[in-house]
Order: C-alpha cells, then structure tokens, then sequence
C-alpha cells in the first residue's frame, strides 16, 4: 500500500532503483524485496526489456503432463500455472485416451483477421463496392510491409469488406485476412491495418479510427477429438455422466462459463508455459463459444455405438513460435524444447489435445466423486507450507488436516507450531 502513487520518472531508473523506491513507498521488508527481485528462470536485463516499469519477476511451478499422444506422436506437456491438480488431471486423461489411440488434431491454418474501421463515409455501400475493386492494391500495400513472411509463404491473402450499423451509423469495415506462418501474428496484421489506412481513406473518402487485429480467431480454429474406452474411464455410468454434464453446458451458460473455464486450465497453462499471449486465448475462446449469440461450451462430448465416449473440441487457437516472448524468454524456450513442436500450428494442435483432455478429466470427475477430494490434497499441501511447514512436516500437517476434514490457515499454523515444538524438544 502506498499513501503517493506518482514515482516521477520511475520509468527511467534501474531495477534496483525502482525496488528502493518501491520500498520505502510501500514499506516492504527486506526479504519481500528480495523475492520481487528474483527473476527466476528469466534474466533481469531480459526482463527489464520486456515490460515497462520492471522490478523483478513472478515465478509459476512449471509441471510436465505426462501420456500424451496426439496425431500418432507421444509429446511431454509442460504447464506453468498455480492450481493443483490440473497437471494431474491431464496426464491421467492422456493416459485414458492412450487406449484407443491418444487424440487426434486438425487445424484450419495460421490465418487471422485485421480490421480497418472506416467512419464519415458518405455512401457506405458505394465505399464498399469501391474497396473490393481496390483490392489488389491494398493487399500489395499490407504485403509491402512484411516481405519475410510473404517470402514463407504467408502474408495478406484476401480481404472482406462490410458494413456495419453501429450506435453511431453506419460504418464501413475492412478485414485483411493474414496467414501469419509461424508468428501469433499480432505484429505483422497491426502493421499491415496502419500502413493501409490511409489507402483506405483515400478509396472511401471517409475517416479511419481503429486498425486493429480480431482476437475472435474464427479462420484460425483447432479440431481436436477422442474416443475414452467405457472400461477405461470407469464403465458406462462414467460415459453417461460426462455426456450428461455437456448437456448442462450446452443448455446453461453458468454452468458453459465453468465447463470452458476447465478447458483454458490446460490451455492456458501451455500457453504460459510456451510464452504465448494468454490475453489473446481467452479473448479467442470466449468470443468463438459466444459466437451464435448465445454462448456454448468449446466441446462436444457424445456416447458412440460401442458405448464408448467420444470429446471433440473446436476454438481458435492463435499461438506463435517466433516474436513475443516465446522467442525472448529462456525458460519459454526451453518449454517448447521440451514439447518438440516445430510449427505453430503444432504447437495449437497440442494445446487443443491439452484442453479436450482437460475438460474430460474435470467432467469424469464432476460426474463420479465430484473434484474436492483430489483438489483438497494438494490444497492442503499448500495451506501446510503457507502455514510455516517445510520438509517433512510438509506431509504430516497435510495429512492431519485431511483427517480432521479442517483444511484451514488457523490449524496448519496451530499444528505447525505443535509439531515443530514437539519436534525441537526430542
Ligand atoms: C476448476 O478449475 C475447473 C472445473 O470447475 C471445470 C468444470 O467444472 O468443468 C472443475
């Protein structure tokens, strides 16, 4: 907390500096200034260049997702996040649907949408007509700016144009369509909007404002599926829940928002892991499960004729090996080594597996002892070490809280204080 959030000029200082003003402007002790400090996997100059304003880090567990075979190929799955259980619940779905062959994954391409929002326009349909006619030119325009990606292959390909009734008229809407390669792409289609924009003006006679990337990624979607053998997974009783809980989904959206929430917890956890924008995901996600107007869940989960389960997701999956941090952050690097992935789209093709085994892992378990029990585990590991526990007594308190069925702050600390003192005086 802090009485004065004005740092004049904090910007322009070295960490170090901005950690003694942050200091005494919050009264942080030595230690949690320490802490802040440590940038763990990430070099501190690194980190220094990649946000504004940078005191130190903020380091995740890195997990590995064990069992996954996706396309005929075994990957280990590194996911960097704070909830427990996830990493378990994904290696032991993957396992699950090892027995009938692991997942298979498609993708649509890497190819996302630019938008160019043309205002003032006199005659928007006139505009319109007149911007499909110059369209050759304006894709050459967006293509001039990034001759690398043209030369792999990727660039501008096409371009929409739409008109648009908003709270303020009408308005006239240019969509550059972008294969991105390897790159999420975010740079090379914001570029592209701004260099084209005054082209834009000049074809429509109107007033451009925004010049922007869509991150409803509907061109750039993943496919991913499974069958779960009825024995594996716990017999047909299991299969019917699961099936009856995607009902639930599909016919609630309180119920949908939790359903894709436990997708994004292996998504995301990838994403984190591999450096991706994050943001991105979940706006893509989101957007793409709202797209009909009514929001839906990312999966599909059906009984087929053997009695089997068999999950399908499809969402947008706008992730990228070059540029961003998956590029500049060294333990992001190390991540993707890790998984093996070459391309982009096999690295989304892998975070689409990730959320469909995730999704069955939390039904399978929603619709059988319900998810407390696991959760409650590890949740008392980490209420044992928050209370004070290390090492051994890690274990003890942990289990003495799940015997109590007390898993709370107040008793670790009591127990802590307890055992340590019953084990300084032996
Ligand atoms: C918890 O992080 C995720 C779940 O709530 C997902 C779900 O309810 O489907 C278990």
């Amino acid at each position: 907390m802090t009485d004065n959030s004005e740092l004049q000029g904090f910007y322009k200082l070295s960490m170090e500096e901005r950690r003694e003003i942050l200091k005494k402007a919050t009264s942080l002790t030595d230690e949690e200034v320490g802490t802040i400090a440590n940038t763990g996997g990430l070099p501190a100059e690194v980190a220094d260049h990649m946000i504004e304003n940078v005191v130190g880090g903020y380091t995740y567990p890195l997990g590995v997702a064990t069992n996954f075979r996706i396309n005929g190929k075994d990957y280990l799955v590194p996911m960097a996040l704070e909830e427990p259980s996830v990493v378990a619940a994904a290696s032991n779905a993957a396992k699950m649907a090892r027995v009938k062959g692991g997942f298979t994954v498609t993708n649509t391409g890497p190819v996302m949408i630019g938008q160019i929002q043309v205002v003032n326009v006199p005659n928007p349909e006139a505009a319109r007509g007149k911007l499909v006619a110059k369209k050759a030119e304006i894709l050459k325009k967006a293509n001039d700016q990034d001759p690398m990606l043209v030369s792999l292959g990727g660039g501008a390909k096409d371009m929409n144009v739409k008109v648009l009734s908003s709270l303020k008229g009408p308005m006239v809407i240019a969509e550059l369509i972008v294969n991105t390669g390897d790159a999420m792409g975010a740079n090379a289609v914001n570029t592209m909007a701004e260099a084209v924009a005054p082209l834009v003006e000049e074809i429509t006679g109107g007033r451009v404002f925004l010049r922007i990337i869509s991150n409803l990624a509907d061109r750039r979607l993943v496919r991913a599926s499974a069958i779960f053998d009825k024995e594996a997974i716990g017999g047909e009783e299991v299969v019917d829940g699961v099936v009856y809980a995607y009902a639930f989904a599909d016919a609630d959206p309180y119920r949908c928002a939790t359903h894709n929430k436990g997708i994004m917890n292996g998504v995301i956890a990838v994403g984190i892991a591999c450096g991706q924008d994050i943001r991105a995901l979940e706006a893509g996600a989101h957007s793409y499960a709202a797209r009909t107007g009514t929001y839906k869940p990312l999966t599909i989960w059906e009984k087929n004729k053997d009695g089997d389960l068999v999950g399908k997701l499809e969402m947008p999956m706008a992730v990228g090996l070059v540029g961003g941090a998956a590029k500049t952050h060294p333990a992001a690097r190390a991540d993707i080594k890790v998984l093996g992935v070459k391309t982009a789209i096999e690295l989304a093709e892998v975070m689409g597996a990730v959320g469909l085994a995730q999704n069955f892992a939390a039904l399978r378990a929603l619709a059988s002892e319900g998810i407390q029990r696991g959760h409650m585990k590890l949740h008392a590991h980490n209420v044992a070490s928050s209370a004070g526990a290390t090492g051994e007594l890690i274990d003890i308190v942990a289990a003495k809280l799940i015997e109590e069925k007390k898993i709370r702050f107040d008793r670790a600390k009591e127990l802590v204080a307890e055992l340590s003192k019953k084990g300084n005086s032996e």
